[in-house]
């Protein structure tokens, strides 16, 4: 789109959405292009943030702010791909390591997983940065090698270049200093407007809900999905969404090299229960929305297809699946202090130390240290005699025990046999979509 500088006033545009007003589509398309284009500034545009934050916006304001982030950049298509092409998204979570085993496990059924993936910030990881604990392993390849992996293998998870939706890139970071982030219109547009320009035919969403979620309130959860579900189908793309619970950490591993070796037990036709659940789940949807409703996912991990995919998927983008995954320096195990059932075990808490121990970055230029996180010995619901262990932190400085320690200090809780346990209920709570 051609812009013109003089056609809206972006200060009179903020003032409207500021006194509560609908935008309109000429001026959303207006304002985004002026955005990308730099003469709509970066203090204009926090104004606006804040103001959508505050005041929120119609479906057809989301709608035509995706459309017009999409705009701003370029756009793939997959058409040309033998297979048919489905992706998955998650809103991120503690110990959330799904898309590991999951992309090589749908793609063993001969369909195209493209996964555009990002890089952990705060208490959540990125699947790159896990990924990246493989020896080797690039996130970084050009779009013509991601379709000769798509053609070859069927799964590809790399970093999303700056070509898509490039205005949500800029207005991302900006949400993140200004305390914009938690707004459905802002989220909704910003997922979607990368996962449609990427071009996959059909989506799964997974929205978390619970204390290590963004949005930790499941009917915020509820309408954030709905949100970007409508969006995915006025788009043409065939998408659903799960809530899924993310109360108690995912798992038994949170961090990078761990949790690798976590998703390489679920490949192995084993793992913890709660992550075979979900990747079984996101699985089969993502087999039915691409047309294959009887797939029988559980078999691929039992008798080795997933993990035969998952080597290729791997050797494909220079990593070695039979190298050694990197072990940390320094552990620090915890253990209970008395005979009981461990009746809480809270992410957030937990997410936030496995980011001190060096799991995670507080800076988008940092980076992680992919041996540092923390395994957990004992989930909720588990008996536990006194002085077993709980928890081990590992991490490369020992000195990033303490905070980690402070950090879930008052995060779990050992009770009594009959205690009720606090783990936020089912893991996969309601399906939303055709
Ligand atoms: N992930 C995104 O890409 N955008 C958001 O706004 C939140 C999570």
């Amino acid at each position: 789109m051609s812009v013109s500088p003089v056609e809206f006033d972006a200060v009179d545009i903020i003032r409207l959405k500021r006194d509560g007003h609908e935008l309109s589509t000429e001026q959303i398309d207006w304002l985004i292009a002026a955005y990308a284009r730099g003469f709509v500034g970066d203090e204009q545009m926090a104004a606006l943030a804040m103001a959508i934050f505050l005041n929120g916006m119609q479906r057809r304001e989301i709608k035509d702010l995706t459309l017009a982030m999409i705009a701003s950049g370029q756009t793939m298509s997959f058409e040309t791909l033998a297979r048919r092409t489905v992706d998955k998204h998650s809103t991120g979570g503690v110990g959330d390591k799904v898309t590991l085993p999951l992309a090589p496990l749908v793609a063993s059924f001969g369909v195209a997983v493209p996964q555009l993936s990002g890089r952990g910030l705060g208490h959540t990881g990125g699947t790159l940065d896990k990924l990246e604990s493989i020896p080797g392993w690039q996130a970084n390849i050009t779009p013509e090698r991601m379709f000769e992996i798509l053609a070859e293998v069927g799964a590809v998870v790399c970093a999303a270049g700056s070509g898509l939706a490039p205005a949500d890139g800029k207005l991302y970071a900006l949400r993140d200093i200004t305390g914009t982030v938690e707004s459905i219109p802002l989220i909704a547009s910003s997922i979607m407007s990368k996962k449609i320009a990427e071009g996959t035919a059909a989506l799964v969403l997974d929205v978390k809900f619970g204390s290590g979620a963004f949005l930790p309130d499941i009917a915020r959860g509820r309408e954030l999905a709905q949100t970007m579900v409508a969006l995915g189908e006025d788009a043409g793309v065939a998408t659903s969404a799960f809530l899924t619970n993310m109360t108690v950490p995912l798992g038994r591993a949170i961090g990078n090299a761990n949790e690798v070796r976590e998703s390489l037990e679920v490949l192995a036709g084993g793992g913890p229960a709660d992550v075979v659940e979900l990747t079984l789940t996101l699985a089969r949807e993502m087999l039915r929305l691409a047309g294959q409703p009887d797939a029988d996912v559980a078999s691929a991990l039992r008798d080795g297809r997933a993990m035969d995919t998952w080597r290729r998927m791997i050797r494909a983008q220079g990593g070695d699946p039979d190298a050694a995954l990197p072990i940390a320096r320094h552990t620090h195990t915890v253990v209970a202090d008395r005979s009981g059932v461990l009746v809480e075990q809270k992410a957030l808490p937990f997410g936030v130390a496995a980011w001190r121990l060096g799991a995670g970055r507080a800076r988008r230029q940092d980076s992680v240290q992919h041996a540092a996180g923390i395994d957990l010995h004992a989930k909720p619901g588990e008996g536990v005699v006194a002085g077993q262990p709980l928890f081990t932190l590992s991490a490369d400085e020992p000195e990033r025990f303490a905070r980690a320690l402070a950090a879930v200090e008052g995060g779990y809780r050992i009770g009594k046999v009959g205690d009720a346990v606090l783990d936020g209920g089912p893991l996969v709570a309601q399906r939303i979509g055709a």
